[in-house]
């Protein structure tokens, strides 16, 4: 596997490397199962296979998260070499930002629900780095997750809107024994929060449950899903949100597909997960 930090170094492979099928899978690193899934599709669809490891600051509002942000650069790099990744990319900070960067690519109808109204302008800065990304790298397709649905659904409108010739992949969620979606942030929970944070797929499950018996308003199904995630205490629902799954709009009465998603705290470790519905 080659390793570079340097932008121009980057640029220059992928010249040399022009006529490769190039497939992307950024990341911020501390790798786990779903990104191996993810890795594991590009490796088999593409002819190199480039992996970023980049915790980017400009999508952290918040300063303490950003410090807290699980780091396992050996780990990981250990991880990329045994799954045959052909390029890791691996920049600095400062040559992504330097002192006189002052442009921010914004997402405008998208941004500010679910995710961004905790994280207000975390969007701006997936946007921005992706699309710095995507200038320097020239990937054909990138792979996201879909534990990240708000996200995969930014980057598609960004390669649409801005015209990129790039597939962008949704991949499935992966999920532990007891349905806890795979998260870099896992790292910061305890055995016993882990065992606990089963309770979040759980209510999407029921959820799911309760459409299938024919409810229809939103209001209900979300009473009932906070009912069984209170129960485990050391939990603080951020949001649970039921919503149309091209817009992120509120949907009261559930007449067609609809994106189950939800945030929580356990402490200071914020878990997201989410899923689709079809009545
Ligand atoms: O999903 C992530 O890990 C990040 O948001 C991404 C896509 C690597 C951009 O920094």
């Amino acid at each position: 596997m080659i390793i570079i930090k340097d932008i121009p170094k980057i640029q220059e492979l992928r010249k040399l490397q022009s006529k490769q099928i190039w497939g992307f899978v950024p990341t911020m690193g501390a790798l786990h199962q779903g990104h191996i899934s993810l890795i594991k599709q590009a490796i088999k669809e593409n002819d190199v296979c480039i992996v970023s490891i980049f915790v980017n600051p400009a999508q952290f509002n918040d300063l303490s998260d950003l410090a807290k942000y699980p780091r396992k650069t050996e780990q990981d790099i250990g991880i990329l070499e045994k799954e045959g990744v052909d390029v890791l990319f691996m920049p600095e900070a400062e040559d992504i930002y330097p002192r006189d960067f002052n442009t921010i690519v914004k997402n405008l109808n998208l941004s500010d629900q679910l995710e961004g109204m905790t994280r207000k302008g975390h969007f701006d800065g997936v946007c921005t780095v992706l699309t710095k990304f995507f200038n320097i790298i020239y990937p054909q397709t990138v792979y996201f997750g879909q534990k990240d649905v708000q996200q995969l659904l930014v980057v598609k409108k960004l390669v649409y809107d801005l015209n990129y010739n790039i597939t962008v992949k949704g991949c499935p969620i992966f999920r532990d024994s007891n349905g806890l979606a795979l998260s870099s942030r896992n790292e910061g929970l305890t055995l016993a929060q882990i065992r606990s944070a089963a309770v979040l797929f759980q209510s999407l499950l029921l959820a799911k449950k309760i459409v299938s018996k024919g409810e229809k308003k939103s209001a209900i199904i979300i009473a009932k899903m906070e009912q069984l995630i209170n129960q485990v205490p050391s939990i603080k629902i951020d949001y649970i949100a039921i919503t149309d799954v091209v817009k992120l709009e509120p949907v009261q009465d559930i007449a067609g597909g609809v994106l189950i998603s939800l945030a929580v705290y356990f402490g200071s470790i914020r878990l997201i997960d989410n899923i689709e519905i079809i009545p």
